[in-house]
């Protein structure tokens, strides 16, 4: 299996992370891909607390990383307080511009990686202290911004800043892994591919869909967020399975904020494993069945390199 320096600087066998999924990676995930020789990553996202992650640790056990999302930690300080106790092996916060979190992490020994949609992001974060930057395409799951794709933006993020960088958005097969490290990026964060594996704390009828869906059947819209009520950022629109709902409303966002009737059925849609949304990228097509984390690791070590 081929690695990078990165990886071995951090004892990884695959230099794979698996994306902070909220509601999807949690401590048994996190530990399985621990386990196979990957950096395993617990995800708080929209709905992450002190007290989910705490449950989430004492699932995981020694070695993972923690992911979580800057307006949610700005909302509960105390998440971050865990985190940081925690001494997690990695710690990122996304969606935000607010940085101050690095030092945080750095007077306590942490390494910090963060998302970044351009190189002028990349620099910033480098300035603040990042440690590793995850290049985050289009073609992703779950929150992201609508541009620019992967390729591009990994080339322009290595070429403005000398720190590590990991690439992130679609890649879901081991042919996607040699290709990013190929074109010089530490490792990958991989997200979609893992969030139907056996270990995940995604719902059945979830993984059931995942399974189904191909590349096309992905659409980015921020419908359920504006019915929940959640203050992501507007430039974060969240890619995820098409459904009745995103057919609908998806490219007429701006009418939900006026329709009551439609924000609470949505709300009803979202609260029922039945037919909530699923976030998945645009590799979600290689997913063809229920996999253990490590039979992932596994096949996407396979060729790639
Ligand atoms: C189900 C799901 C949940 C996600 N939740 C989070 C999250 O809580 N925090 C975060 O930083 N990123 C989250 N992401 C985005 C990932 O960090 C990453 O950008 C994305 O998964 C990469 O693209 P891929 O899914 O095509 O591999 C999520 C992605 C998915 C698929």
């Amino acid at each position: 299996m081929r690695t990078t320096a990165w990886a071995r600087e951090l004892g990884l066998r695959v230099p794979v992370v698996n994306a902070p999924m909220g509601g999807v990676a949690g401590g048994r995930l996190a530990a399985a891909v621990h386990a196979a020789g990957g950096l395993g990553m617990i995800g708080m996202g929209s709905a992450g607390s002190a007290a989910a992650l705490r449950t989430e640790l004492a699932a995981a056990g020694e070695g993972v990383g923690i992911g979580v999302v800057d307006w949610v930690l700005r909302a509960e300080p105390e998440l971050l307080e865990q985190a940081l106790a925690a001494r997690p092996r990695l710690l990122s916060v996304s969606f935000g511009t607010d940085l101050s979190w690095v030092a945080a992490a750095r007077a306590h020994g942490i390494r910090t990686a963060t998302q970044v949609y351009s190189a002028d992001e990349a620099k910033r974060a480098h300035d603040a202290g990042v440690d590793v930057l995850v290049a985050r395409g289009a073609a992703g799951g779950g929150h992201g911004t609508a541009a620019p794709e992967l390729r591009p933006l990994l080339d322009e993020v290595l070429a403005a800043v000398p720190i590590p960088v990991l690439a992130a958005g679609g890649i879901a097969t081991a042919a996607d892994l040699a290709a990013v490290l190929t074109a010089g990026a530490s490792g990958a964060w991989i997200g979609t591919r893992f969030a139907a594996c056996a270990e995940s704390l995604l719902p059945e009828p979830g993984r059931r869909a995942l399974i189904a869906a191909t590349a096309d059947d992905t659409v980015l819209t921020s419908t359920y967020d504006i019915a929940a009520g959640l203050p992501w950022p507007a430039r974060f629109p969240s890619r995820v399975l098409r459904d009745p709902a995103t057919d609908r409303w998806a490219g007429h966002e701006d009418d939900l904020r006026t329709d009551h009737a439609a924000r609470v059925e949505l709300r009803s849609r979202a609260a029922d494993p039945a037919t909530a949304p699923v976030d998945a990228g645009r590799g979600v097509g290689a997913i063809t069945r229920v996999e253990t984390a490590a039979e992932i690791l596994g096949s996407l070590s396979a060729t790639a390199g």
